[in-house]
C-alpha cells in the first residue's frame, strides 16, 4: 500500500557534498553557524549558503527549509537549506520540512549535531515522505509499474550511531504508516473482515491475535456493539491483539479503539455532502493497531492489549431504530435516540470486555467520536478526558515528548445527568451542548471505579487537509507516537 522511503546511512567521506546528485540537504544551526557539511556545500557553491543566510528576509526559523535550485559548482539539482532548531521536536520537523522539498529526487541529507538529534532528523524525513498511492495509475515506463520509492542517503560523521538509534524509530514509523494505510483505505476494501485479516497477519510479529465474531459477542451479551452493525453485510468483529513483553502476570495497559469502517449514521442518516469522509471512522482502531505494530516490532518490555470493535453503521431493514432499547454487556440498558451516535455503543461493550477479560492497570480508548470535537479544538489538538490526574499527567508527558498535541477537557456529574432516559438506564445522546463531553460521560459509565482511564476524541486530528512537516495531506497517524511513548513508561 505505502511506499516508504528507503534510507541508507553513510559516512561523510563516502558522500562528498559537491558530487552528490539529486537533492542535497544541509542544516543551519540555531545560532546561525554551519556544521562541516553545510560549510562544504557553501564552499562548493561559491558561498550560496552564506549568501542565503545573510540575505534580507532570511529567518532561521526552526523546522523551515528553502531550496536553492541548480547550485553552481555542485552536481545536485537542488540544495535544500533547513533550519535545525535545538530540540528533538525541532530537528524532527526540520527533517520533515527538508524532505518535503526533495520529493521525487534522491536526497542526500547531511546530518549535524548529536547522533540523537540526527536520528530525529532522519525520523522526520521518513514520516514526511510516506505516501498512500495504492489506487493511482502509474506511468507505463516506470519499471514494474511500481512507483519509485523516495530514496534518502543519510550522510553523517556518526553514521553508525545514527543508524543504530534509527532502528526503534523505524519500528515506530512502520506503526504510524500502518495506521495511515488503514485510515486511507476506502470502506469497500477495508471491510470488517479485511481489517480483521490485516490484524491477524500481525501474529507474524509475535502478537497473539484473537477474533470474536457475532455469535461469540452475542453469547457475551455485547448487544450495544452488535446493534450498530446489524444492517451491514460485513460481520461485526472484536479483535484482540496481545503483546506480552512485560513480566508474566503484570496487569496490561489496554488500548481500545472505535473501528467503524463506515459511518452512514444508520437510520439517523448523515447528509450526502462529505459523507465519504466517514471511511476514517475507524481511526481509533487504526491508532490502536499502529501502536500494537510498533510495540511488537520494537519488542517493547511491557504487557499491552489492543482491542478494536469493528462494525459498519448502515441503514437497512434490519437496522436498529431511534427509540430502540438495547442491553450492554455490563447489563445497563441504553435508549438509542440517534443511531449516528454509534461509536459510544461500540466502545461501551469493548471497554467492558477489556476490563472483564484483562483486569487492566489502565485503559486508553481512542475514537473519532464527535463532530463537536472539531468545533471545540479544530484540527491540531485532540481532546482528551481522564478519571485520574496522575494518568492524565503521564499522558500529557507522552504528548509533550512526541510533540503531538492534545488538550484535556472536563468531566462532571452535571454533564452525566444529560444522559438521563425516561425508559432506560441512559440514552445515547445528551443534546447539542457539550457534545464531546456527554459522549465521554457515556463511556465513563462503562469504566469501573479505580481503573485509570483516558478517552481521546481524535475526530479532528485523524485527517489533515494540508500537509504538515511530518505527514502529507490525508491520514496523520496522530497518537501512535504519543501512545508508544506512554507504553515506554510501563516498560521494565
Ligand atoms: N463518526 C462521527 C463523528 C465524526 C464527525 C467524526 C465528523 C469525524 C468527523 C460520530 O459517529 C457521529 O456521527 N457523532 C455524532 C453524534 C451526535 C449524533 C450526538 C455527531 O458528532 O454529530
Ligand atoms: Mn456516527
Ligand atoms: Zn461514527
Amino acid at each position: 500500500m505505502t511506499t516508504p522511503a528507503e534510507i541508507t546511512y553513510r559516512s561523510l567521506e563516502d558522500a562528498p557534498v559537491a558530487a552528490a546528485e539529486g537533492a542535497v540537504v544541509v542544516f543551519v544551526r540555531a545560532d546561525g553557524t554551519l556544521g562541516p557539511a553545510a560549510q562544504a556545500a557553501d564552499a562548493a557553491s561559491g558561498g550560496a549558503v552564506s549568501r542565503l543566510i545573510g540575505s534580507k528576509g532570511f529567518k532561521n526559523k526552526p523546522g523551515t527549509a528553502r531550496v536553492l535550485a541548480f547550485p553552481a559548482g555542485m552536481a545536485a539539482n537542488a540544495l535544500v537549506v533547513a533550519s535545525m532548531g535545538e530540540t528533538a521536536a525541532e530537528a524532527r520537523r526540520a527533517g520533515g520540512a527538508a524532505a518535503a522539498r526533495t520529493e521525487g529526487e534522491t536526497a542526500t541529507v547531511y546530518g549535524d549535531g548529536s547522533p540523537e538529534i540526527q536520528a530525529e532528523v532522519a525520523f522526520g524525513a521518513a514520516l514526511r515522505l510516506y505516501r498512500f498511492d495504492a489506487y493511482k495509475k502509474r506511468d507505463e515506463d516506470e519499471e514494474g509499474g511500481e512507483a519509485p520509492a523516495n530514496r534518502i542517503v543519510f550522510a553523517s560523521d556518526e553514521a553508525e550511531a545514527v543508524a543504530k538509534l534509527s532502528g526503534p524509530k523505524a519500528a515506530l514509523a512502520e506503526g504510524v504508516f500502518f495506521t495511515r494505510d488503514l485510515v486511507s483505505e476506502p470502506a469497500n476494501v477495508l471491510t470488517t473482515d479485511d481489517f480483521a485479516a490485516r490484524l491477524a497477519a500481525m501474529q507474524e510479529l509475535g502478537l497473539e491475535v484473537e477474533i470474536l465474531g457475532e455469535a461469540e459477542m452475542e453469547k457475551l451479551g455485547m448487544r450495544c456493539l452488535l446493534a450498530v452493525g446489524r444492517a451491514s453485510t460485513s460481520e461485526s468483529k472484536l479483535v484482540v491483539m496481545k503483546w506480552s513483553g512485560g513480566r508474566e502476570g503484570d496487569a496490561p495497559l489496554c488500548l481500545v479503539g472505535k473501528g467503524v469502517v463506515f459511518d452512514t449514521g444508520g437510520i439517523s442518516i448523515k447528509p450526502a455532502a462529505g459523507m465519504e469522509e466517514m471511511t476514517m471512522d475507524m481511526g481509533g482502531a487504526g491508532v490502536v493497531a499502529g501502536v500494537m505494530r510498533a510495540v511488537a516490532l520494537r519488542k517493547a518490555q511491557a504487557n499491552v492489549v489492543g482491542i478494536v470493535g469493528l462494525v459498519e453503521n448502515m441503514p437497512g431493514g434490519d437496522a436498529q431504530r431511534p427509540g430502540d432499547i438495547v442491553k450492554s454487556m455490563k447489563g445497563d440498558t441504553v435508549e438509542v435516540i440517534n443511531t449516528d451516535a454509534e461509536g459510544r455503543l461500540v466502545l461501551a461493550d469493548a471497554l467492558w470486555y477489556a476490563q472483564e477479560t484483562f483486569k487492566p492497570r489502565a485503559i486508553v480508548d481512542l475514537a473519532t467520536l464527535t463532530g463537536a470535537m472539531i468545533i471545540a479544538l479544530g484540527n491540531t489538538h485532540a481532546g482528551f478526558f481522564a478519571n485520574d490526574d496522575e494518568f492524565a499527567a503521564a499522558f500529557e508527558h507522552a504528548l509533550h515528548a512526541t510533540d503531538e498535541k492534545g488538550w484535556r477537557l472536563p468531566l462532571g456529574e452535571d454533564y452525566d445527568k444529560l444522559l438521563k432516559s425516561r425508559l432506560a438506564d441512559m440514552k445515547n445522546v445528551g443534546g447539542r451542548a457539550a457534545g464531546s463531553i456527554t459522549a465521554a460521560q457515556f463511556l465513563k459509565r462503562f469504566v469501573k471505579d479505580g481503573v485509570p482511564w483516558i478517552h481521546i476524541d481524535i475526530a479532528g486530528v485523524t485527517l489533515s487537509k494540508e500537509a504538515t512537516d511530518l505527514a502529507p495531506s490525508g491520514a496523520t497517524g496522530w497518537g501512535v507516537r504519543a501512545l508508544d511513548a506512554l507504553v515506554k513508561r510501563y516498560e521494565l
